[in-house]
């Protein structure tokens, strides 16, 4: 597996697979990778020659006070997952290497990052939008990956994509979970075990969301109602948002449908973790 840290060197690179004819993956991160990165290069590593994955913690999407100084960190542990895994090149950069001092050009969208996470994220989605640009326009992979896990970045990019006329299929990857339920993430090392077991609400709001659906509901606000029931629950969790919106505008229903998101962001202590389902998803 090779380890690059310049834009320059990864042009070089990727010519000579174009070159050969071969097809690449791209599965962009930011690191202190668990099974569910690994999950997007399993995919990846099936469906493509070749599999680059970019760690890079991405300055421009944090706000002023969020965890941009504390996100964890672990890129020897990164590589063993990645090398594990079948990924061919990992490209590292440093912060001075994607932005030069006066970089001044954003990528940026209306509506679509302006509800759920936007809502308190302001600046958020247009920092994702603005390096997964950089990294197209660099890596021009055939195939990009990303989480159900953070669906609004997902529908963002999708609509990105489309609207700029990127030539590459983005790929939506399943949440993976621990085996109690809880979505897997970087952020869940900030808790402590007590919120451990608190954040534990979030899967079950969840899943109670999931059954009401099965049971037919699809009124969006019997559903919401009942789950915020089962996050109250939990004395621990400060609830940012639970929202029903469409699958593609991002925008708030009254009743849903198949593709429709139901999704949720809430604090546990000063941890902030994110939930959601795809109505009419398995
Ligand atoms: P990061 O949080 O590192 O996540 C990288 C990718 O892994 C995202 O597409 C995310 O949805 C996916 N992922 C994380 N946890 C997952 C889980 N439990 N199940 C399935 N997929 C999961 O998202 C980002 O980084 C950044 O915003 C980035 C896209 C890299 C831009 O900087």
């Amino acid at each position: 597996m090779q380890v690059i840290n310049t834009i320059d060197e990864l042009r070089k690179q990727i010519k000579e697979w174009k070159k050969a004819g071969l097809t690449v993956g791209l599965c962009p991160t930011m690191g202190y990778l668990h099974e569910g990165h690994a999950s997007l290069m399993d995919a990846a590593r099936s469906g493509n020659d070749k599999v680059v994955a970019s760690v890079f913690v991405n300055p421009i999407q944090f706000g002023p006070n969020e965890d941009l100084a504390t996100y964890p960190r672990d890129f020897e542990h990164d590589c063993q997952l990645l090398e594990a895994h079948g990924v061919d090149l990992v490209f590292h950069p440093e912060p001075s290497e994607m932005y030069a001092p006066d970089f001044t050009t954003f990528v940026d969208m209306n509506e679509l990052s302006e509800t759920l996470c936007g809502k308190t994220r302001p600046i958020h989605f247009r920092g994702v939008c603005t390096v997964i640009a950089k990294l197209l326009n660099t890596v021009t992979p055939d195939r990009i990956y990303f989480g159900q896990k953070d669906a609004q970045q997902l529908a963002i990019i999708r609509r990105m994509v489309r609207d700029l006329n990127f030539d590459v299929e983005v790929i939506g990857c399943p949440i993976v979970r621990e085996q109690d339920g809880l979505a897997k993430s970087s952020r869940n090392t900030y808790l402590s075990p007590e919120e451990r077991k608190a954040a534990l609400v979030l899967s079950r709001s969840v899943r109670k969301g999931q059954d009401l659906v099965a049971s037919g509901v699809r009124n969006s606000a019997e559903l919401l109602a009942s789950m915020k029931e089962r996050l109250a629950e939990e004395p621990l969790a400060d609830v940012e948002y639970v929202e029903v919106v469409d699958g593609e505008s991002m925008q708030p229903v009254e009743t849903f449908k198949d593709g429709d998101l139901v999704a949720m962001a809430v604090r546990i202590g000063t941890t902030r973790l994110i939930d959601n389902f795809t109505v009419g998803d398995p």
